[in-house]
């Protein structure tokens, strides 16, 4: 099969690869970077399990071709977690039990991350219409969609106490002039 070179943006960092033109995404983010959080059940598109965000989107690697992916910015699960602390998003799947055996979990994160970036305060009937290309064989489904809506209210509660922190300092700081 041909070969291409290509650059991808993982979590942040450049990836100058020379893939397969017939590999999926997931296979390469697995196989060639190692990045195995993201998990492969399906591979066919219908599970979810492999998501991944490009560029915004929550995405089912297993359904682009690598080179199809070149240039762009990607996710992946080990992204998720800054300076050595979780992410509010997984922080709320431990708090609510919405890991059991935890196959389905990166991808419902990434699906959720994607969700919130654009819609920091969804109701419950977005969450899972967000969160409908996932499937849980272990949960039930409540658990997850209670831990998604938990912790963008964490987030939203988290940038209000930063705004306030940040207009408190400006404002002492103009008392000083
Ligand atoms: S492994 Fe990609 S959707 Fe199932
Ligand atoms: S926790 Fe097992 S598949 Fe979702």
């Amino acid at each position: 099969m041909k070969e291409v070179d290509i650059e991808l943006f993982v979590n942040g960092k450049s990836y100058r690869l020379r893939v397969s033109t017939g590999l999926s995404l997931l296979e390469v983010i697995r196989d060639q970077l190692g990045l195995t959080g993201t998990k492969e059940g399906c591979a066919a598109g219908d599970c979810g399990t492999c998501t991944v965000i490009i560029d915004g989107e929550a995405v089912n690697s297993c359904m682009i071709l690598a080179f199809q992916a070149d240039g762009r910015h990607i996710t992946t699960v080990e992204g998720l977690a800054e300076d050595g602390r979780l992410h509010p998003l997984q922080e709320s799947f431990i708090k609510h039990g919405a890991v059991q055996c935890g196959y389905c979990t990166p991808g419902m994160l990434m699906s959720a991350k994607a969700l919130l970036d654009k819609n920091p305060d969804p109701d419950r009937r977005t969450i899972r219409e967000a969160m409908a290309g996932n499937l849980c064989r272990c949960t039930g489904y409540y658990q997850i969609i209670e831990a998604v809506e938990d912790a963008a209210r964490t987030m939203v509660a988290t940038r209000a106490t930063a705004a306030a922190g940040a207009e408190a300092s400006t404002a002492k700081a103009g008392e000083g002039r």
